[in-house]
């Protein structure tokens, strides 16, 4: 019971989270009718639709289909700034925030626009709710490399706004190999680099992250389990996951090896710098605090650990150094 208050009140770093993930029902009705779309169903249906999913691409053709909605720079800002107090009402800090600029750049919606709300959401929230926050820019794997090449080349102009890239999307037929021209280019930039790995794609997927697009935190990174190698060489490289457990339970990702529970203990028990995040909150039934709840919960974690996963978190931010070392 009083860790569940020490829960809600440990100040947190958020390093996992898609902005477009946390665009609730609510919002996305008032948004359409705003932008004069109609939409099938209704709050409720929608909300019922987002009870459960058979894999990831289940998960995502609901995900991207609700994007629709997102037109205007108002409607990013307003997706931004719903986030951000959810955010300060879980204690968060410092958030390094995912958007997937194709989702609405292919529908359409200028670059600018996207980046521009977000971005100005950001600064809302800092004023507003003192959360440190800064964008990733995320490349949707299922597409092309020369896509992701335009992307990156329409953010130029916005470097200031955008303090890395990641890869996320279909991770399984579309490995990290793939793009490796796009993001040694994003590092020449001076871009931080992430990228999604290790969800439902086997350890291979994990090591390509890290050797060819010089991934600096694995996200999720779960399946590094099956890989006693290379757990070893994560440990020893101080690679931070950013774990996300109501996301791989609704999307069935823990089931494979884990029984269904969060696998969080497993790999704190191997040394990992393992970190809890939110993914896609207005999906999978709750935001950051709601996964650790679930996670003390599947794996008896104590509040050491607690503590623990959220320093973890706080190290691995991409704050410069004399900043990280106000928050720890
Ligand atoms: N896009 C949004 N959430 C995602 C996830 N969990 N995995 C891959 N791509 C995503
Ligand atoms: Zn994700």
């Amino acid at each position: 019971q009083s860790l569940l208050y020490y829960i809600e009140d440990i100040p947190k770093a958020e390093l996992h989270i898609h902005i477009e993930g946390t665009l609730e029902p609510e919002l996305m009705f008032k948004l359409a009718e705003r932008n004069g779309i109609k939409l099938e169903g209704t709050v409720s249906s929608h909300k019922d639709r987002r009870q459960t999913f058979k894999n990831l691409q289940d998960f995502l053709d609901l995900y991207y289909e609700a994007c629709s909605v997102l037109k205007e720079e108002e409607d990013f800002f307003d997706l931004m700034n719903a986030y951000l107090q959810k955010a300060a009402h879980d204690s968060v800090l410092v958030a390094e925030i995912f958007f997937d600029p194709q989702t609405h750049t292919e529908r359409g919606v200028p670059f600018e626009t996207v980046i521009n709300g977000l971005h100005r959401g950001l600064c809302h929230g800092y004023q507003h709710y003192n959360i440190k926050g800064s964008l990733i820019l995320c490349f949707l794997r299922h597409l092309s490399e020369d896509e992701a090449i335009k992307t990156l080349k329409e953010a130029m102009p916005h470097l200031d706004k955008i303090i890395g890239v990641g890869l996320d999307s279909g991770e399984v037929g579309n490995p990290p190999e793939k793009f490796e021209k796009v993001f040694s280019m994003a590092r020449d930039l001076g871009l931080q680099v992430v990228a999604h790995a290790g969800e439902e794609g086997g350890p291979e997927y994990i090591t390509g992250a890290l050797d060819c697009l010089k991934a600096k935190r694995i996200d999720h990174g779960v399946q590094c389990l099956s890989s006693d190698e290379l757990v070893s060489s994560l440990v020893a490289r101080k690679i931070p996951l950013t774990v996300c457990p109501l996301s791989n339970i609704k999307l069935q990702v823990a089931s494979r090896y884990f029984n269904g529970a969060s696998p969080v203990k497993q790999l704190l028990d191997k040394g990992l710098l393992v970190t809890i995040n939110s993914d896609d909150p207005a999906y999978f039934g709750g935001y950051i605090n709601a996964n650790f709840v679930q996670a003390v919960k599947d794996c008896k974690l104590t509040a050491k650990d607690v503590f623990n996963i959220c320093r973890n978190a706080f190290n691995a931010t991409f704050l410069p150094l004399v900043e990280k070392e106000y928050y720890l």
